[in-house]
C-alpha cells in the first residue's frame, strides 16, 4: 500500500547565523518531523563547501525556481527580500527574516498583493518579539491604540548606519540612540529593528509610522538585551513587558531568538494568500 508523506521542501536564502542554524536543524532533526532541505543560497558558495551537500548548494539566486520548494527562508539582508520576494511569492510561501524591508510602503504593498494573488503566505517571525499574536489579534479586532517598543543593547550589539555610536566608551552608561516611529529607525539600523519591524506587522492599523520605537545603547547590557514591549487598548487597557534575552557581547542576535526563528519555520504550512506573524 502506498503511504502518503507530507514532507516540506525549504530553500534557505543565505548563510550567516541564522542560516547556518536552520540548515544544520534542518539536515540534523528535519527528517524525523518532515523537513528536507530544497536548497541553501549564499552570495559566497564557498563558505557552503563541506557543511552543505553540493546537489543541495544554488549558485544562481535567479534560478531558484529549478529546485521544487514549499518555503523560502530569507535570513540575508532587507535588499534581497526586495529584488526577490515577490518572485519567490509566486513560487513558495516565505519567511522573511529581515522584516525591516517591509518600512517600505511600496514594497510592502507589493508583497501583500503578490501574497494575495499566488495564495501564498508571507511570513514574518516573531523574533524577540514577545506577545505578537496578541498584538495581531487586538489590532485585527479594531482595539490596537498604541505600540511602543524599547530595545536595549550593549552598545557593541548595534550595527547603525551611520555614525551615531562611533564615539562610545566602555563606563558611559545609558544612551539614547533614537526614538521616533518605526519607519524612521529602520533605515538607520536595518539589522537591530527587525523585531519592533515585525510589531508593526503585526499592528498593521497603526503600520510602520504609526508604531513608536527606542533603541538605547547601555554599557551595562554585558550578557543580555532587553525588549521592553508597551501596548495601548480601548479605554484604561494597557500592557507592559520586559523581555531579557541572554546574548554576548556583540551579539546582534540573542540565544532565544535561534529557538524562535526555529519555531516559526514549523508554523510555516500555509496560512492562505497574506501576511502572517509566526
Ligand atoms: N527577525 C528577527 O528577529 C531577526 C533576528 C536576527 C537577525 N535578523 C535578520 O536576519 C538576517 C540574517 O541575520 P544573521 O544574524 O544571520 O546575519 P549575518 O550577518 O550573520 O548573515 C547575513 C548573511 O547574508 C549575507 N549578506 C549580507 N548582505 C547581503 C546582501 N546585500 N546581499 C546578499 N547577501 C548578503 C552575508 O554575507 C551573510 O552570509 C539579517 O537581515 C538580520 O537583520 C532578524
Amino acid at each position: 500500500m502506498a503511504t502518503t508523506t507530507c514532507s516540506q521542501k525549504i530553500g534557505v536564502v543565505g548563510y550567516g547565523h541564522l542560516g547556518q542554524f536552520l540548515v544544520e536543524r534542518i539536515l540534523e532533526d528535519g527528517a524525523a518531523i518532515g523537513l528536507t532541505l530544497a536548497f541553501v543560497w549564499n552570495r559566497n558558495a564557498d563558505k557552503l563547501k563541506g557543511s552543505v551537500p553540493d546537489e543541495l548548494i544554488l549558485r544562481d539566486l535567479s534560478s531558484f525556481a529549478t529546485r521544487q520548494c514549499d518555503v523560502i527562508v530569507e535570513v540575508c539582508h532587507p535588499n534581497i527580500v526586495k529584488e526577490f520576494g515577490t518572485q519567490f511569492l509566486s513560487r513558495a510561501h516565505v519567511m522573511v527574516g529581515s522584516p525591516s524591508a517591509l518600512s517600505d510602503c511600496d514594497l510592502n504593498q507589493k508583497l501583500r498583493q503578490a501574497a494575495g494573488k499566488s495564495g501564498r503566505t508571507l511570513y514574518i517571525p516573531s523574533g524577540a518579539l514577545w506577545g505578537g499574536q496578541d498584538i495581531q489579534r487586538l489590532n485585527d479586532s479594531g482595539g490596537l491604540k498604541g505600540l511602543f517598543i524599547r530595545m536595549s543593547k550593549h552598545p557593541s550589539c548595534f550595527r547603525l548606519t551611520g555614525d551615531v555610536l562611533s564615539d562610545w566608551t566602555e563606563d558611559e552608561g545609558r544612551r539614547v540612540l533614537f526614538s521616533g516611529s518605526v519607519a524612521e529607525l529602520c533605515p538607520l539600523a536595518p539589522n537591530n529593528v527587525n523585531t519592533m519591524a515585525a510589531a508593526a506587522v503585526a499592528a498593521g492599523t497603526l503600520g510602520f509610522t504609526g508604531v513608536r520605537g527606542e533603541i538605547v545603547s547601555d554599557t551595562a547590557l554585558r550578557d543580555f538585551h532587553v525588549v521592553e514591549v508597551e501596548v495601548t487598548g480601548p479605554g484604561d487597557f494597557s500592557v507592559k513587558t520586559v523581555r531579557r534575552n541572554p546574548a554576548s557581547l556583540g551579539a546582534v542576535t540573542g540565544r532565544a531568538t535561534y529557538t524562535s526563528f526555529w519555531n516559526s519555520l514549523l508554523v510555516c504550512k500555509g496560512h492562505g494568500g497574506r501576511v502572517y506573524l509566526c
